[in-house]
């Protein structure tokens, strides 16, 4: 039977609501959470009926197959409102592409178009209050699906959740980072999972993350599995380097993930007459053009943070600063995409949608 996913969407609402307890000027990022979130279950073979219930924790068995072989995949999204409390989303439907893209490789069931956008939309409107407008604040979105299928055979689970749960949010990191150029281990390889945003790819980042915390470096720049020669992401984000005038950024591919800040960022750059290239790489490039004055910037891109400037890199035991600049293209850039997301400028690209 077809599902009419907006009609059918049940809503059980919370009964006492937690946002007075919120400060809104004071948010961390993805520490707390809203009232409300769309469930979905995935049972003999087909999604049933979405619904939105009060947030609350999930129950599961302990043979439930996520806790054993990893079934787990999320996205990561935002809600913004303008000054006359309009509600937009940035390009959702990227995201519930993605979402899908990550499900196959993990042999997980695909979701339909319908249950993702107006399960998302019923729920960012029951929400809109908690949809924070301080600057650089936004109401931080987490569409997830994880294995609740049960058993200890190594093989895709017969059941799923998936869930969109909300947390009201302040700037992703405060200020500028110092990263390490990654020379042992890798985030991702070959025919393997970088570019789906699975669970594990993130566990096994914490790691190689924590050594580089360790020695004074917020973040890690990854590099290729294969030869560590050339760079391919900066922490959970996509990199970004100018070379006096030119904006340089990595090829995606199977290590890489397809974020829709790098594709948005790419798409505004050359709209502005930047000079754009997407090639590979190497860690000697970066070297070279920071000892030679060329390296003007370095910066990851992504949903949580838009653009997170580097002000510098270690490498085989030593420092890379990067010069301060007056006016840089990540400033640039990411004023040109937050003005779209928060309706301040045109959209002439159609990526914002209003949700209500
Ligand atoms: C590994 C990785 N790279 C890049 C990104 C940036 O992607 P997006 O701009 O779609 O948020 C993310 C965050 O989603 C990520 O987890």
């Amino acid at each position: 039977m077809a599902i009419n996913y907006t009609e059918d969407i049940q809503i059980e609402k919370s009964k006492t609501s937690k946002i007075a307890n919120v400060d809104f000027n004071n948010l961390a990022f993805g520490r707390v959470f809203s009232d409300h979130m769309l469930v979905c279950d995935f049972r003999n073979g087909e999604w049933q009926n979405p619904s939105i219930v009060p947030y609350q924790p999930v129950t599961l068995e302990p043979s439930a197959k996520i806790f054993h072989y990893g079934q787990s995949i999320f996205e990561g999204m935002k809600a913004y409102k303008d000054s006359d409390n309009n509600v937009f989303l940035f390009r959702p439907v990227d995201n519930f592409n993605r979402l899908n893209i990550s499900a196959k490789r993990l042999a997980m069931p695909e979701l339909p178009e319908a249950c993702f956008m107006n399960g998302l939309k019923e729920l960012i409107k029951l929400e809109k209050d908690w949809i924070p407008t301080s600057e650089g604040s936004s109401l931080y979105i987490r569409p997830f699906m994880f294995a609740t299928g049960q058993g200890f055979h190594a093989s895709p689970a017969n059941a799923y959740k998936f869930i969109i749960a909300c947390a009201p949010s302040g700037s992703y990191f405060s200020g500028k980072v110092k990263v390490l150029i990654e020379e042992k281990y890798s985030r991702s390889a070959n025919g393997g999972v970088g570019f789906a945003k699975a669970g594990g790819n993130y566990a096994g980042q914490f790691y190689p993350t924590q050594l580089a915390n360790n020695r004074g470096y917020q973040q890690v720049i990854w590099t290729d599995d294969n030869t560590h020669e050339y760079i391919e992401e900066a922490g959970a984000m996509n990199i970004f380097v100018r070379i006096n005038d030119t904006l340089l950024t990595v090829p995606t591919s199977d290590r890489i993930l397809d974020g829709i800040t790098r594709k948005s960022i790419l798409t505004i750059a050359e709209a502005e007459g930047i000079d754009v290239e997407v090639r590979k790489i190497k860690v000697a490039e970066l070297i070279e053009a920071s000892e030679n004055g060329s390296l003007k910037e370095l910066f990851g891109a992504g949903t949580a943070a838009v653009v997170s400037p580097i002000s510098g890199f270690g490498f085989k035991g030593k420092n890379y600063e990067l010069p301060e600049l007056e006016n840089t293209y990540g400033a640039l850039l990411k004023k040109r995409i937050t003005d779209i997301q928060t309706n301040k400028s045109d959209d002439p690209y159609g990526w914002r949608v209003k949700v209500c």
